[in-house]
């Protein structure tokens, strides 16, 4: 069992991944949650959290709340996407369970110092805000992490918050930068791969024909946020970007990609936080990822099915 701990800001997709991961106890052990403003403010993604742990009857997972912002950038969020609460859709029960007191940056430093070195697996669904500041903080855990697999950026698909960056990487470029200059082993989902995952009618049909009261809110969270991209590009349906982060734990081999040399794009306003992935090996700089292009979708879904049903 891979002892993970899933670093988010839900969000519906950051939902989908959390169920992914919920349904798969037999694969995964998750010692927290972590949140971080990204697609709406702090308080509502430290709530969404315990939302979601108390919807799968998992109120014994620990959520701990993070960064309220940026390292050095005011707060963009995306409720044009989320909606106003970032789980829009479903009517949702306010929770009940706690949230932990300590800061989500203590657990993480506290939890890689205490646990084995190279056991520990960071799932990153957010802006990377919480992991720099454990980066900064405690320095000696980038050698103890076992690796990240991290949803953000983009590279031939270009951006979805501007032309150039990934919104996960637009939030908090500074942040970003700091990790992929870790020397942590990465695993990058970009926009490449998220773009591939759409929740297709027959797709949802399979999840909603599930009944289950997980089940029926993760499709009402799906239709909800599908129709960004259906009413604005025509889209065929919505990209799950987040939970290709836990199937990429569960099922490696849905994945295609090659290790590349990643930076982070800090300085210009024009292309501030743009993933610029040599996927073509043309600087020689060192590889600090392994950037994945390809899924099988219909895998994908397939896995995340099967694994809602569980729950
Ligand atoms: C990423 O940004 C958020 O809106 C999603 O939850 C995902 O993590 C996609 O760009
Ligand atoms: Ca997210």
């Amino acid at each position: 069992r891979r002892k993970i701990i899933i670093d988010t800001d839900p969000g519906q997709d950051d939902a989908a991944a959390i169920m992914l991961a919920f349904g798969s106890p037999a694969e995964l052990d998750l010692l927290g949650i972590t949140t971080v403003a990204g697609n709406v403010p702090l308080k509502l993604t430290a709530r969404n959290a315990r939302i979601l742990c108390e919807l799968c009857g998992r109120p014994d997972v620990k959520v701990f709340a993070g960064a309220d912002a940026p390292l050095q950038r005011p707060l963009v969020t995306a409720e044009h996407v989320h909606g106003k609460t970032g789980l829009d859709g479903p009517e949702l029960d306010e929770p009940t369970m706690p949230l932990q007191e300590q800061h989500a940056v203590d657990f993480l430093v506290d939890t890689l110092r205490s646990e084995p070195a190279g056991t520990v697996t960071l799932c990153a669904l957010g802006p990377l805000t919480n992991v720099a500041l454990a980066l900064q903080k405690a320095p000696e855990i980038a050698g103890r992490v076992a690796e990240i697999v991290m949803m953000g950026g983009g590279f031939f698909e270009g951006g979805n918050i501007t032309p150039a960056a990934e919104f996960n990487i637009y939030v908090d470029p500074e942040a970003a930068d700091i990790v992929f200059k870790s020397g942590i082993p990465i695993v990058m989902m970009p926009l490449d791969v998220t773009h591939k995952v759409l929740t297709l009618r027959t797709r949802v049909e399979k999840l909603k024909a599930i009944g289950s009261r997980p089940a029926k809110a993760l499709v009402a969270m799906l239709e909800f946020f599908e129709r960004f991209d259906v009413e604005k590009y025509g889209s065929d349906g919505g990209p799950l970007h987040d939970p290709t982060v836990i199937a990429y734990l569960l099922r490696p081999e849905l994945f295609g990609g090659r290790d590349c040399n990643v930076e982070i794009e800090t300085a210009s306003p024009l292309t501030a936080g743009m993933t610029v992935v040599d996927w073509w090996q043309v600087t020689g700089r060192q590889h600090n990822a392994r950037v994945m292009r390809d899924i099988d979708a219909d895998g994908f879904f397939e896995l995340l099915t099967e694994r809602v049903a569980r729950l």
